[in-house]
């Protein structure tokens, strides 16, 4: 038995060898998941800007709501394509990166990376990470890599490649194996898209480190577990107008959104297939589509409360209500 899980693992787990580099990052352009190696810890990684494949990221790791991921990038010049890039990003990045921080910047209008790894923000979490294979396997995926921490929602995050393979063995379709990470710890997210710099989770850098450089950082408050989850707070994207859930169909006003087969007069569909990554491919670009036009409401038809399917509801929910 111990045989046949090694032969396994042996399949999945990727040495550092170049012939493996490359045909991870051919999995990636092909919209596979493919864990590797950061200094931090490993990261769990798709191309950033394949809606589909970034749903399928939040099925993996079973995250009962969509927290908004980490886009990876070789370096400034390519975050500065898809965000504003301000004068403290630029001095931050100059500080540190490559490098375990994390910056909330401001997406760029015709930002490429999907609204669902941004959890449908206006801003994008973005790191140049410093691990030489996690920048090797970022150039030749020659795309932005969005990558949570390899771990089950719920779960410690992993800093080899076996511990990733005990928790997500079946859910990715290779793990890059740069050995163990050198800090061991995520990294330090400071946003930036507000007044003040704030500090959104403590991690890999110290916070000392980085008023050295830019001076007192806000801290994070609010919320129970603000500083650990920050994905969770209310700043989370909402329509302007109204979501009623459950619907069966639209009310006078109201754009409908659907949910599976047998709807075809519906004014949008998530999934006519009732594929619940897909729906949730499309969920946050449909709302937001739906929000610019006529209507006065959005009717949301029932979602199976399963799968992704909890996690679109728990976002459907906190819209509905704000
Ligand atoms: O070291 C790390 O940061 C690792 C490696 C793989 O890069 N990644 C990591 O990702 O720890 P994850 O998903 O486990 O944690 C990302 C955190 C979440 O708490 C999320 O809420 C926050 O970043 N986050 C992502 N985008 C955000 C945004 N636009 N605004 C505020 N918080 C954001
Ligand atoms: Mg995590």
């Amino acid at each position: 038995f111990d045989q046949i899980k090694m032969t396994q693992s042996d399949d999945i787990i990727l040495g550092a060898s170049p012939g493996n580099i490359a045909s991870a990052a051919a999995m990636i352009r092909d919209g596979k998941r493919v864990a590797f190696s950061t200094e931090t810890v490993y990261g769990l990684g798709a191309d950033a800007t394949n809606d589909e494949a970034i749903a399928g990221i939040f099925e993996a790791k079973g995250r009962p709501s969509f927290n908004p991921l980490i886009v990876h990038f070789i370096n400034t010049a390519q975050v500065a394509n898809v965000v504003d890039f301000s004068e403290t990003a630029t001095v931050l990045g100059e500080a540190f990166w490559p490098g375990a921080l994390t910056l909330v910047l401001k997406r760029k209008i015709d930002c490429p990376v999907s609204l669902l790894a941004s959890a449908g923000l206006e801003t994008l979490a973005v790191r140049v990470p410093s691990h030489p294979l996690a920048h090797e396997f970022l150039k030749q995926a020659r795309a932005p890599v969005a990558a949570p921490s390899a771990n089950r929602s719920g779960q410690i995050s992993p800093t080899t490649a076996e511990h990733v393979f005990e928790s997500l063995g079946d859910k990715v379709d290779a793990i890059l194996d740069g050995g163990p990470c050198a800090v061991g710890l995520e990294s330090t997210i400071i946003d930036l898209s507000c007044d003040t710099p704030t500090l959104l989770r403590p991690g890999g850098i110290a916070r000392e480190e980085i008023e050295a450089v830019i001076g007192p950082l806000e801290v994070s408050d609010g919320s129970d577990d603000a500083p650990r989850s920050p994905g969770m707070l209310s700043r989370h994207y909402a329509p302007s107008i109204p979501i009623r859930l459950n619907a069966d169909k639209a009310n006078d006003g109201e754009a409908f959104l659907a949910f599976g087969v047998g709807t075809d007069a519906a004014d949008v569909n998530l999934s006519q297939s009732g594929n619940l990554v897909e729906a949730a491919a499309n969920l946050f670009a449909m709302l937001r589509m739906l929000d610019q036009t006529k209507y006065n409401g959005i009717a949301v038809m029932k979602i199976p409360d399963s799968g992704l399917g909890i996690a679109i509801n728990d976002r459907l929910e906190r819209a509905a209500t704000s």
